[in-house]
């Protein structure tokens, strides 16, 4: 039976890094939440394993066993298949890309085969939370996750100004002493809300993308210059995002980054609850 996943948009609303195991891997704690756009794995019975890529975004995605997507596959085991990766969001951005994928292709190939979704932190720290699928508080190096207060209404535009940026180059690059963990968390009464609990928060990485891309801070002042609740980076960058109340703001917003700079991805979706 052919099946299709989706595999939406993983966004860091903060990101703290609070510790460094002895492997190199850092300790994290964050609230991970997921918008309403996303990339789609499409998975078919085939005697051979395959991968086509297709969609928007596809530059600069690996193809065939470099993947992700085939690395979760043959991962699995399972019977192969023909997969379809189709690619809204831009790669090595910030907002899950090739985990999401990842854990989208295991959904695709378990709905095929009618079998359970296999566990699989072991194909990247935020595997784990993209197999989740929901909010959730993120810790250790990402695969320990627990449940958060019900999140508001709330929209997002996502901005990403056409630079890719290594995680492993954006860790490395991050300077001081470890942080704190995030503040406790308490149900939020609206995106006003989330927004100032946000305000006490951080993401870590921030300072070390924009050393090393300038353009995460263009980014960041275009969200700010249209009145969003709030604007900081997701994961190592450099897509940024911007917080809003309402659909329409949201979509105001991106219309005008949009215009204003006609290179840039900009899309507006809403925080899936
Ligand atoms: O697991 P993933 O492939 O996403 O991580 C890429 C790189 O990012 C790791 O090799 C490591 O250098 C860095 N990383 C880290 N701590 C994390 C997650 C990633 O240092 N919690």
């Amino acid at each position: 039976m052919t099946a299709e996943a989706e595999a939406p948009a993983k966004i860091n609303l903060c990101l703290h890094v609070t510790g460094r195991r002895a492997d190199g891997y850092h300790l994290l704690d964050s609230l991970v939440v997921f918008a309403g756009i996303g990339d789609t794995v499409r998975a078919e019975p085939a005697d051979d394993w395959s991968l086509t890529v297709a969609g928007p975004m596809t530059g600069g995605v690996p193809s065939g066993d470099d993947n992700l997507v085939m690395r979760a596959a043959r991962a699995t085991g399972g019977p192969a298949a023909a997969l379809t990766l189709t690619k809204r969001l831009p790669v090595a951005s910030g907002i899950g890309g090739g985990s999401a994928d990842a854990a989208a292709t295991l959904r695709a190939l378990a709905a095929m085969d009618g079998r359970a979704v296999p566990d699989a932190g072991a194909l990247g720290a935020d595997v784990p939370v993209c197999l989740a699928g929901r909010p959730a508080r993120m810790r250790g190096i990402g695969e320990r996750l627990d449940a958060v207060p019900p999140l508001p209404q709330a929209h997002l535009v996502l901005v990403n100004p056409g630079v890719a940026l290594s995680t492993p180059a954006v860790f490395a690059a991050l300077q001081g002493a470890a942080g704190s963990p995030l503040p406790r968390m308490r149900p939020w009464t609206n995106a006003r809300d989330l927004a100032d609990w946000l305000a006490g928060c951080r993401n870590d990485l921030q300072p070390a993308a924009m050393r090393l891309a300038s353009a995460v801070g263009d980014t960041l002042a275009e969200l700010t210059a249209q009145d969003c609740l709030l604007a900081r980076m997701s994961g190592s960058g450099a897509t940024c995002f911007g917080l809003y109340a309402t659909q329409a703001d949201a979509a105001r917003a991106a219309g005008r980054i949009g215009a204003r700079q006609p290179r840039w991805w900009v899309a507006a979706a809403p925080v899936l609850a």
